[in-house]
């Protein structure tokens, strides 16, 4: 305990993940309206003009009119203070998305009640078992048609092998959703659609054992099904349990929708009610408390060129103990340097702010000359530990690159480093050649666009991208006990070595990689590769 604790105590960081379309921002607009941090909820994404205000940094989002970066949002409800990480999707999917679920204590998942689980949430939530986070879901756009309430937590559990939870039952979908059931309070409440931007309406709560008032509420069907589900549901599903919640092997459900705003302050609750405090983090000295009284922190993310005019980076650290305070020096370890941090900020909806303090829990961008790596710790000057790194996830699209002008082969070279160390791309050559011929491989296909802007806009180099059948990368994991030269896989895997020349396999498709652990009895592969 110390003199900051009341202040990390509040915090909850979290991550919201999903699949496009389902409805993140749409819920995260809602949070920020509570929170009061905007007033009309659509200014976070107003999709193609508001979004630009967010990250207004990159020529081909303005062409494209998408976000390349992921934002921070912080605000404050009901006496905690929250910061939530923005996954991006579409398009922009990438390896930042990933390394954003790094920097978070929990995650929100959100589910569109008609389409149930879907790929870039089956992507994410691995990450997040990974890290053992606690995981809420939220099963939106209820006012439209739904999938079966029992088959949508069916999906969530065999796809996602998660024990669902239900916090709320739903009373009908579409045209006939007339609201949800409380399963704590053991009460109806009605369902109120409202604006586009405003608060909850009124809606109206009966308890669920005044069967006549309920009846009038809902009607006599709704009520039947009700009932007879209710009775169906706290004999099938899974005790709550706070400790496995915690442990990310129970994910509390609650039902809602974002748009109609309606569940969504009854989730918000639920969700700051049972996500931790900002945890402890592993270093080579051990775990590292967050109430501890020196700053931490890590770097998660390296965003380049915010702005154009100055060429800058910006490096996104989560705080993992003490305060940062503006003025303070810090050892940035990796690099071996007692610095001041230059003008950190903290990213809101449409501005940056440049802040004099924060706290374990929160993330901060600071600006960064080119000295920072991902996974780097910073600390105060007197420690020298180090932050477990974060791993190098699986990219799914692969190209050969072509230098146009082989006069500017330093320049390339430079460029396409520096991009790999930024995180944006990966860059592997053939397992036994060297660097003369180069694959670059992406989390998502818009990395390769980014990739060919930034070497001819920084860089003058040319590049042709020939895109390489590939979608599979694994990494040896038994790499001591296997001779590379010896692997026997299909005709169509292929050997390579990244940077610091750790051997991969390339597989065109899952059979492949399955034919390859057949024939290579003992082989250890994995999707996540050790941190740097
Ligand atoms: P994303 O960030 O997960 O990609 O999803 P986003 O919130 O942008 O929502 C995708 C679409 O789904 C939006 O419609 C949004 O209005 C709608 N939506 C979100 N939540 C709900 C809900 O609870 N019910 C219903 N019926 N729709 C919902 P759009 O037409 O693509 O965009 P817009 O023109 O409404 O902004």
């Amino acid at each position: 305990m110390n003199q900051y604790t009341e202040e990390i105590n509040r915090r909850r960081t979290f991550a919201i993940i999903s699949h496009p379309d389902a409805g993140k921002t749409t819920l995260t607009e809602k949070f920020l309206l509570y929170g009061g941090a905007i007033n009309l909820a659509g200014s976070v994404k107003g999709k193609a003009t508001a979004r630009h205000a967010v990250s207004d940094w990159m020529e081909i989002e303005k062409e494209r009119g998408i976000s390349v970066t992921s934002s921070v949002l912080q605000f404050e409800y009901g006496g905690y203070c929250i910061n939530i990480l923005d996954t991006p999707g579409h398009q922009d999917f990438s390896e930042d998305t990933y390394r954003t679920l790094m920097a978070a204590d929990s995650a929100v998942m959100v589910i569109d009640a008609s389409k149930g689980v879907e790929a870039q949430t089956r992507k994410l939530f691995k990450v997040c078992v990974m890290r053992k986070i606690p995981i809420f879901t939220f099963i939106n756009k209820m006012d439209r048609d739904a999938n079966d309430t029992f088959d949508l937590l069916d999906d969530i559990e065999k796809e996602l092998g998660i024990a669902t939870c239900p916090v709320n039952w739903p009373i009908g979908s579409g045209k006939s959703f007339k609201g949800v059931y409380d399963r704590e309070k053991k009460c109806v409440i009605s369902y109120s659609g409202t604006e586009k931007g405003t608060k909850e309406g009124t809606a109206t709560e009966i308890p669920v054992e005044k069967e006549a008032d309920l009846r009038g509420l809902i009607g006599d069907e709704a009520a039947d099904k009700l009932l007879e589900e209710i009775e169906l549901l706290d004999g099938a599903s899974a005790e709550f349990d706070l400790e496995t919640v915690r442990a990310g092997e129970l994910t509390p459900v609650c039902f809602g929708s974002a748009l109609t705003n309606f569940g969504v302050e009854i989730f918000l609750k639920h969700f700051l009610k049972m996500a931790t405090t900002p945890l402890p983090r592993r270093s080579d000295k051990g775990l590292i408390d967050p109430a501890e009284n020196d700053f931490s922190a890590f770097v998660f993310k390296i965003q380049a060129n915010m702005n154009k005019a100055h060429r800058d980076r910006i490096a996104f650290m989560r705080i993992c103990s003490g305060r940062f305070d503006a003025n303070m020096e810090v050892r940035h370890v990796q690099g071996g340097k007692v610095m001041r941090l230059s003008q950190p900020q903290q990213i809101m909806a449409d501005e940056r702010k440049i802040l004099s303090e924060a706290y374990a829990g929160d993330i901060i961008g600071v600006f960064d000359p080119g000295v920072f790596s991902i996974g780097d710790t910073l600390c105060c000057p007197k420690e020298k530990f180090l932050y477990e790194g974060i791993p190098t996830f699986a990219p799914e699209h692969f190209a050969r690159v072509r230098q146009m002008d082989t006069m500017k082969r330093k320049q390339f070279v430079k460029g396409i480093e520096q991009i790999a160390q930024e995180g944006a791309i990966q860059i592997f050559q053939e397992f036994n050649s060297g660097f003369e011929e180069i694959i670059v491989g992406v989390v998502g296909v818009l990395q390769f666009d980014v990739l060919k802007y930034r070497l001819e806009n920084e860089y003058n180099v040319e590049i042709r991208l020939e895109n390489l059948p590939y979608e599979h990368i694994r990494w040896i994991g038994n790499r001591d006990e296997v001779d590379i030269e010896k692997l026997s896989g299909t005709s169509d895997m292929k050997k390579v070595k990244d940077m610091r020349g750790n051997p991969l396999l390339l597989f065109v498709n899952s059979w492949s990689i399955g034919m390859t652990l057949d024939r290579n009895k003992g082989l250890v592969l994995t999707e996540f590769g050790s941190p740097s």
